[in-house]
């Protein structure tokens, strides 16, 4: 037996001001699999992780939900924790990196580079935005496009004529969050000298740590030369303040990737046999593993590795790299209901189906995974009720009636059990490549093998005969142990189904090397179905709340956007002109009826009265009026002249306007009593 691994993994730690999508289940799953598949080898493997928390995107958001950036991140931590778990992601640790370890590590590796001579420091000229006070990263601020005219541009490239250039060319620059014109101010900022680590990078990224194709890309950036890397930030900013500079804070991508350690650091106190050192040390014999999405890769293949480097500690022994999620061909949209929750899924589809799709389509490669929606539950479907679970249902039964649940002894097919024997360790290196795709497929073989077998020696109909039990209970025996077989090889993908199969067998833990044996002269516990096929109007059902996830998140004028990049892109902050507000057909409405909707978590169907007609609008707002018939009788306020948009209850026909957070926290808006329905806003 060769000594266990020491295996460190990690998965990109998410943004903590939006909730977890399919998009990032992508990662979280393939790395929970792959952490699995180690333990389940006897390897010691821990998987640590964070809510990655600081920046100004959280603070910002923070400001506009009336709380504080700690609140905030707490919220989202947990709802973050929830999701994880329900999706059979087992951290070891789940951490975040406004942290005490993160602050105290951050700081010892800033000082280590810094006396070893590799931090610059030199003026910069940034727009500031003198309301807020604040300097404006680029996605803060707007304007005209200086090569196309296009208004209402970001401030780095134009989405009409795909330019790109600095905020300083845009024509008529005006601030994101407060409409202010920016005006150009000078900052001290502090750099990280990347050129320094040239020679160790070019020489790391072609030593098998990478991919082929982003150890390619990565050579494309390191032959057009390394520059300085920005890692400070000015006050105000939510992080962490650079030591002996006052008023000047890390950068938010400085201390994301220093959050994997301090997350590691955290689980030290509370596991004594794990030590900081053995795992971080520059000698350490641990091997470290970071999966994440290739729109990542510059920062932990070129700038993390430089920094630890810089800094005394060992670097990561691979960068595993994945492509994007699409659904149903194209990217994720919120319109089409294929922008989905991890929540939103998991409110009507068990965890283990998207574990098994995923691992059967996910290679070792960059490229982008199709959640096709129809092929999802065909093949969930087909492999594992069909294929796996089938087995045991078939053979169960015979084996509690005519034997008393107890397995014989003896092997009535040894040709096949040594075919599964023989197929394991090209399966266990297809987990170890993370050629996740290819073990499913090698173990769906099998799965084929075994029933096309039983069907062979079809126990239900010698059961009829005389004096053919021994061999009914011989064929069930061991199709019980092929499942047993087949459980093991899957059981980093279906932890659930490998659990519940272990009490059917009625065997501890099921390990890799258990495949080497079989179970004979072995009481069975009682079967109980162990999965059931998906039904499609489920994963409808899915994809019309994903589409009402939206609406309630337009009606409620607070709703925070997802992820930092769209946080910029909210229409709240942006200047409209005069002709634009005229536009808008605002109106005194009375609700006449409020009711909930069948089959909608979110919404309120409103009847408004709004003076020369009636209008039916759905509105996201039940989460703050459960008893919604207290509404009826109440005046609000509507946008009469929106689009009418067709939803699945029916057609909405304008806004309500309301307020706040979202949850409990939505106000509608009311006029001062004495208006009239149908009284326009002038
Ligand atoms: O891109 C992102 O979502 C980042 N929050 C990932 C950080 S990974 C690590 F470096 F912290
Ligand atoms: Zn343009």
């Amino acid at each position: 037996m060769s000594e266990p691994r020491k295996i460190l993994v990690t998965s990109a730690l998410p943004y903590a001001n939006g909730s977890i999508h399919l998009g990032h289940m992508l990662e979280y799953i393939q790395t929970d699999m792959w952490v699995r598949f180690q333990k389940q080898r006897g390897n010691q493997c821990i998987y640590v992780c964070a809510d990655d928390a600081h920046g100004s995107a959280i603070m910002l958001r923070a400001e506009k939900e009336g709380i504080t950036p700690e609140q905030l991140i707490a919220n989202v931590q947990a709802e973050h924790s929830g999701d994880f778990a329900d999706f059979l992601v087992d951290f070891d640790n789940f951490h975040s990196t406004h942290a005490e370890e993160n602050r105290e590590l951050s700081s010892q590796i800033y000082l280590k580079l810094r006396d070893a001579g590799h931090i610059a420091t030199r003026s910069i000229t940034q727009y500031f935005d003198p309301e807020k006070k604040m300097f404006l990263a680029d996605r803060f601020i707007k304007g005209t496009c200086p090569k196309c005219g296009t208004e209402d541009q970001y401030g780095d490239n134009c989405e009409k004529c795909g330019a790109t250039y600095a905020p300083t060319d845009l024509k008529d620059p005006k601030s994101a969050i407060s409409g202010a014109t920016p005006v150009l101010r000078d900052s001290q900022h502090f750099f990280f000298k990347l050129p320094d680590f040239q020679d160790m990078l070019q020489a790391w990224t072609r030593s098998g740590t990478l991919q082929e194709a982003v150890a390619n890309k990565l050579a494309e950036w390191l032959d057009a030369g390394l520059q300085q890397w920005d890692i400070s930030r000015d006050a105000p900013y939510f992080g962490f303040e650079i030591p002996d500079e006052p008023g000047k804070y890390f950068y938010v991508w400085l201390d994301a990737p220093i959050g994997y350690m301090a997350s590691f650091k955290n689980l030290c106190a509370r596991r004594p046999e794990l030590e900081f050192d053995a795992f971080w040390g520059k000698d350490s014999t641990a091997e470290l593993y970071h999966f994440i999405g290739k729109d990542i890769v510059n920062f932990h293949a070129l700038f993390w590795p430089a920094m630890l480097e810089g800094a005394g500690y060992r670097k990561p022994t691979a960068i595993n790299v994945h492509g994007y999620l699409t659904v149903n061909g194209q990217k994720m949209s919120k319109s089409r209901g294929t922008f989905i929750k991890a929540r939103t899924y998991l409110d009507h589809l068990a965890p283990e189906y998207l574990r098994y799709y995923y691992a059967s389509k996910l290679g070792r490669g960059v490229d982008d995974l199709d959640l096709n929606l129809e092929d999802f539950v065909q093949k969930v479907n087909s492999d594992l009720v069909g294929k796996v679970v089938n087995i045991a249902s078939r053979c169960a039964g015979f084996i509690h009636k005519g034997n008393a649940g107890v397995l014989v002894a003896g092997n009535a097919a040894p040709e096949l059990t040594e075919a599964f024997l023989s197929a394991a360790p090209s399966i266990a290196e297809a987990y170890e490549a993370r050629d996740f795709a290819r073990a499913m497929r090698e173990t769906m073989a099998l799965a084929d093998r075994a029933n096309a077998w039983i069907a062979d020696k079809a126990p239900w109909s010698l059961n009829k005969q005389e004096g053919k039990q021994d061999e009914v209970q011989a064929i069930c025996a061991l199709g019980i142990n092929l499942f047993r077989q087949l459980v093991i090889f899957l059981k980093p993908v279906l932890p659930l189904l490998a659990a519940d199969a272990e009490a059917f067998l009625n065997v501890p833990p099921l390990t890799w090397d258990d495949h080497t044996t079989l179970l004979s002269n072995h009481q069975l516990n009682e079967f109980k179905p162990l999965m059931t096929r998906i039904d499609p109007v489920k994963v409808q059902a899915m994809t019309d709340a994903s589409k009402e996830d939206l609406v309630a998140s337009q009606t409620d004028t607070g709703a925070a956007p997802q992820g930092n990049g769209e946080l910029a892109k909210d229409p709240l902050s942006a200047e409209i002109d005069f002709d634009a507000f005229a536009a808008v057909d605002l109106r005194v409405a009375l609700i006449l009826k409020a009711e909930a909707v069948e089959g909608a978590d979110k919404l309120l169907r409103l009847t408004l009265d709004i003076g020369d007609e009636q209008r039916n609008v759905f509105s996201g707002i039940k989460s703050a009026y459960p008893d919604p018939a207290k509404l009826e009788g109440r005046l609000t306020m509507m946008i009469a002249n929106l689009k009418p948009r067709k939803m699945r209850f029916g057609v909405s026909e304008g806004m309500v306007m309301a307020a706040g957070p979202g949850g409990e926290e939505i106000y509608l808006l009311s006029p001062d009593s004495g208006a009239k329905p149908g009284q326009r806003i002038k």
